[in-house]
């Protein structure tokens, strides 16, 4: 495996491969989720690139950059594992200078449910993939359904620019109980991520009460709410895939996202129908 730190190193071990290239963005701390992606990027394409890049720009004031989990040697040994072929590890000031253009998210789309609560987030995601896909310009590249705002975002991006890569989206990864991998995990105790547990369970309830039938979101919604109790729930949204609130689901066209804090971690989940 290549470890590229620079985007000069990483244009020499690219230009040293033929073949597709697939893609899998990261900020690190990998788990069984990322390793789905790559794994499933190695199977699709003749090469892999995977990048690891804590991207400050999708931080807001005030939510610490300094804690986000860093691993790198155990990132490295999964990355070498999997089977990738470069790996793209840049500091800070190769990916940004300084008074730099942006890629701002829409008005609407970018600033409701995650965009809500993390105003300009989206802004930083789709600036950092921009500027990913530029430098890799991979034929495939990797997303989670779990972060399915960004990934719906991140799809429009590639259209509005004319962008020339597939995006492959990527069923989210569970543990045996139901619960969605994701790094923040670790941050939740014992009794937390039992509590934990409503988000998915309230999700099963949402696909449970559709296939009997019921559609109205609201009932939906208000099912889901009595499951959540008594986290403290940031949205219950019942969207289509371009993220607009809808009346009734429609089978193919629909997403269910939660997102809630257990104690003081924030944790997001979905069931695309
Ligand atoms: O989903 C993530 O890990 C990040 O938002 C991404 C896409 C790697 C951009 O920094």
């Amino acid at each position: 495996m290549i470890i590229a730190r620079t985007t000069v190193e990483l244009r020499a071990a690219l230009d040293s491969k033929t073949g597709s290239i697939g893609f899998v963005p990261t900020m690190g701390a990998l788990h069984v989720g990322h390793r789905t992606l790559i794994e499933k990027a190695r199977r699709e394409n003749d090469v892999v690139v995977v990048s690891i890049f804590v991207n400050p720009t999708q931080f807001l004031a005030g939510e610490d950059l300094s804690k986000y989990p860093r691993k790198e040697e155990a990132d490295f040994k999964i990355c070498e594992l999997c089977g990738v072929d470069v790996l793209f590890y840049p500091e800070i000031n190769t990916m940004y200078g300084k008074d730099e253009v942006g890629i701002k998210c829409p008005d609407i789309r970018g600033y409701i449910l995650e965009g809500a609560s993390r105003p300009g987030h989206f802004d930083g995601v789709l600036t950092v993939v921009m500027k990913l896909l530029n430098l890799v310009r991979a034929s495939r590249v990797y997303f989670g359904k779990k972060d399915a705002q960004q990934l719906s975002l991140i799809t429009q991006m590639v259209e509005n620019y004319f962008m020339n890569v597939e995006i492959i989206a990527v069923d989210t990864v569970r543990e045996s109980d139901g619960l969605a991998l994701s790094s923040r995990n670790v941050y939740l105790s014992q009794e937390e991520r039992i509590d934990a547990l409503k988000l998915s369970a309230s999700l099963k309830k949402a696909t449970h009460l559709v296939m009997q039938g019921v559609i109205e979101t609201k009932a939906i919604s208000n099912a889901m709410m009595g499951i959540l109790q008594p986290l403290k729930v940031e949205y219950v949204a019942i969207v289509n895939r371009r993220f607009e609130a809808i009346p009734e689901v429609i089978i193919g066209d629909t997403i269910v996202l939660i997102a809630a804090r257990v104690g003081s971690t924030r944790l997001i989940d979905n069931v695309w129908m």
